[in-house]
C-alpha cells in the first residue's frame, strides 16, 4: 500500500513507485515550475492510486485518458503504468491546469519531472468540449 497522502512518513515505508510521486506523497508537497513549494492537494488518495496501478497493469493499455490533472499524482500513475508500452499516450484534459493560484502548471510540472512530457497530450479544455473533438 501507498503511504498516507497527507502526512510524512519514513521512506522506507514507501513501497518503490515512480520516485517524482514518491516524493510528492512522502513530503505532502510539490514544486511548482517557478521553483516555490506549495501543499500537495486535491489528488487521488494513496490506496486509490496503488488500486489504479493494479487496473492500467493489468489492462496494459497503450493509451489512457483523464478528466482533471490537478498536481498529476494520478497522472504520474497512468503514465508510469504504461510507460513500458509501445506507442505509449497519456492524454489529460484540465481547464485550469495553468490557472493562479492553482492549479498554476503544477501537473504538467510534476509530469516534466518524471520524463513523462514526451508522451503526454494535453488539452486545456473542459472535457465536454475536449472529449467532443475526440469524437468528430
Ligand atoms: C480532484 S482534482 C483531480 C486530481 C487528480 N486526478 C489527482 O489525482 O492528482 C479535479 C480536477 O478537475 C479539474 N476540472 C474541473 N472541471 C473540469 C472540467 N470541466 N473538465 C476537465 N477537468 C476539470 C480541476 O481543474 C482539477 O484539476
Amino acid at each position: 500500500m501507498f503511504a498516507s497522502v497527507t502526512g510524512a512518513v519514513p521512506a522506507a515505508t514507501v513501497p518503490p513507485v515512480n520516485p517524482v510521486l514518491e516524493e510528492l506523497i512522502r513530503t505532502g508537497l510539490s514544486p511548482t515550475p517557478d521553483g516555490g513549494t506549495v501543499p500537495l492537494q486535491s489528488n487521488v488518495p494513496a490506496d486509490e492510486a496503488e488500486f489504479l496501478a493494479d487496473v492500467v497493469r493489468g489492462l496494459e493499455p497503450a493509451r489512457t485518458l483523464e478528466v482533471g490533472l490537478a498536481m498529476g499524482c494520478s497522472a504520474l500513475v497512468l503514465c508510469d503504468a504504461i510507460a513500458g508500452t509501445p506507442g505509449a499516450r497519456h492524454v489529460a484534459i484540465d481547464p485550469r491546469q495553468n490557472a493562479r493560484p492553482l492549479w498554476a502548471g503544477i501537473g504538467l510540472h510534476n509530469l516534466d519531472r518524471a520524463g513523462f512530457t514526451p508522451f503526454v497530450e494535453f488539452h486545456e479544455q473542459p472535457s465536454h468540449r475536449a472529449l467532443a473533438r475526440f469524437e468528430a
